[in-house]
């Protein structure tokens, strides 16, 4: 029988963690929760009711509508994915913009809103058998997961690779502009007061640059295994 646990997955923006995260959710039928999803629709949301525009920031109007704002993942029967809803509607293909990108890691440093989106990670996370990739998953929101990795590669191969998934996803940008995006974020998302990225004390961390997918999969198998085949 198998043993249940929480793995946790960190690291830069990039590197393959969602990738890696739902494949191993898919084999081990655990559940897959993406948190950059969730500061990505709560950016979404600030930006369609014009909390941010280019001139204004205004975190506050933000924090006041909180409440107001649901998050989830909900099954899609097409496709059998879990897809993210804001409010109740799919927002997958509105959260990967390059306008949401320039702005996620300024609202990811907002701790009031830290606060409330580790809440629903919780609530989302409550029984065992979940895989949550973020940059505080290891640190902030399961500090007491059984397993936890922490993900890096250099930057121009992670722009590189971005950039072929959003070109692949028919996104119309530069090669330029997903560069300085991931330098952006690196910058905020590194060096923020709030919950900043860092590898927890006990995770483990990879290096991903010369690794393919499948071989960083059985890198991390080869760490859970051992966890959930015998207690
Ligand atoms: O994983 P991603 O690139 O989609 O995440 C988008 C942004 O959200 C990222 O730049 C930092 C922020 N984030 C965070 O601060 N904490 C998390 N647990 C997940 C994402």
């Amino acid at each position: 029988m198998s043993n249940k646990i929480i793995i946790a997955i960190d690291g830069t923006s990039s590197t393959g963690k969602s990738t890696l995260a739902k494949r191993l959710a898919k084999k081990l039928n655990y559940i897959y929760i993406d948190s950059g999803a969730m500061y990505r629709a709560l950016t979404h949301y600030a930006l369609d009711k014009k909390y941010i525009t280019e001139s204004v920031f205004d975190s506050q109007k933000l924090i006041k509508d909180i409440n107001n704002i649901n998050i989830d993942f909900q099954l899609n029967k097409d496709n059998d994915k879990y897809e993210i809803h804001l409010n109740d509607i799919p927002v997958e293909k509105h959260i990967r913009t390059l306008t949401v990108s320039n702005y996620v890691s300024r609202i990811a440093t907002i701790g009031e809103l830290r606060k409330h989106m580790v809440k629903v990670q919780h609530s989302l996370g409550a029984g065992k058998g979940i895989i949550m990739d973020g940059r505080d998953i290891g640190t902030v929101v399961f500090p007491n997961a059984e397993l936890k990795f922490y993900l890096d590669a250099s930057t121009e191969l992670r722009a590189k690779r971005r950039f072929k998934e959003l070109i692949d996803n028919r996104h119309d940008i530069t090669y330029d502009e997903v560069l300085s995006n991931i330098k952006l974020r690196d910058e905020q998302d590194i060096n923020r007061k709030n919950s900043p990225l860092k590898a927890a004390s006990d995770s483990i961390i990879i290096k991903t640059d010369k690794l393919n997918l499948s071989e960083l999969e059985d890198v991390m198998f080869s760490y859970i295994t051992p966890l959930i085949s015998n207690k």
